[in-house]
């Protein structure tokens, strides 16, 4: 609808849409800064393959690489990310996408393995992104897997988070049974970066990373529930029949320690970001693809 202004011939700010009124753009900012301040946003995003997903989720990294040179990015692994990062690496090869000024987490590494270990996260990160990208060797960090003082190398790691400014983007995977990082079910929703251990399901789903008959660790170094909640922006990434059923519990089910990745209906900016398959046992898909397509501009960025 035309404002009654412009329609009655006053000057409109060439700034504004055609569509837009002064009161609405007040709107707009309001809403904006009452988001900011105190929304708490959980938004599902299902995307047609886990292709387009991870070019979504490319898109949403690179924008804020963009904005905030410096920004500091929480990063995952397992074979959830892995499309993302080689399209990060693309845009970086094709596009200059600068990762110079960037600083990375990652949210978990296995207590006992040796950075060169193929199965180690420090060796998954350096061959699916860091070797394909500009980002300082230096700026990103890893747990320390071999460390002979656990909790004081977690207590470190929160530290340097904290000393970077704290994480603007985490990307998360999600566990058949519901865990992010490794924070496995019953997980403290308040928990920080420790010590845990995994269980034979987790165990047995990692099983594929490692070569035959090696064992997969029982522990890891992670990121705490309440750590990944006090980062500025959440991408969750979901993939497959195998993940549908946590999904579902995570998104429509009750908030819960046993089910970890439901704790993010407390994160100030959850996208949850899923192909149609992780998408299956989801009741509300309708209303999460209507609420996507009808976002208003303000929101789109
Ligand atoms: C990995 C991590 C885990 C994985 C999850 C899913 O750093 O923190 O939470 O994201 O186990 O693993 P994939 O992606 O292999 O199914």
């Amino acid at each position: 609808m035309h404002s009654g202004a412009a329609s009655q011939g006053h000057p409109r700010a060439s700034w504004l849409g055609p569509r837009q009124t002064m009161l609405e753009v007040f709107i707009a900012l309001l809403s904006c800064v009452v988001c900011r301040i105190c929304a708490f946003v959980m938004e599902v995003i299902i995307q047609p393959s886990q292709e387009a997903a991870s070019l979504l989720a490319a898109k949403m990294i690179a924008s804020l690489v963009r904005r905030k040179p410096a920004a500091v990015l929480g990063l995952a692994t397992g074979s959830t990310p892995l499309g993302l990062y080689r399209e990060l690496a693309r845009m970086h090869r094709e596009e200059g996408l600068d990762f110079q000024r960037a600083t990375t987490f990652n949210l978990d590494e296995y207590v006992g393995l040796a950075p060169g270990h193929p199965a180690s996260y420090h060796h998954f990160m350096r061959e699916n992104l860091f070797r394909h990208i500009n980002v300082a060797p230096g700026n990103t960090h890893i747990p320390d897997g071999l460390s002979c003082d656990i909790p004081a190398t977690c207590e470190a790691y929160e530290a340097s988070i904290r000393a970077a400014g704290g994480i603007d983007l985490q990307i998360l995977g999600i566990g058949s049974d519901g865990h992010i990082g490794f924070n496995e079910p019953a997980s403290s929703l308040a928990s920080r970066t420790r010590i845990k251990t995994l269980t034979p399901r987790t165990r047995a789903d990692n099983a594929p990373f490692f070569a035959q008959g090696e064992e997969v660790p029982h522990h890891v170094i992670t990121m705490g529930i309440g750590t990944i909640l006090e980062t500025r922006q959440v991408l969750l990434l979901g993939f497959g029949l195998k993940k549908a059923e946590a999904l579902a519990a995570a998104i429509e089910g009750p908030v819960s320690p046993m089910v970890p990745a439901s704790a993010l209906h407390f994160h100030p900016r959850a996208h949850v970001i899923l192909d149609e398959a992780a998408a299956t046992r989801l009741e509300r898909t309708d209303y999460y693809r209507h609420v996507f397509d009808n976002k208003p501009v303000w929101q789109k960025q």
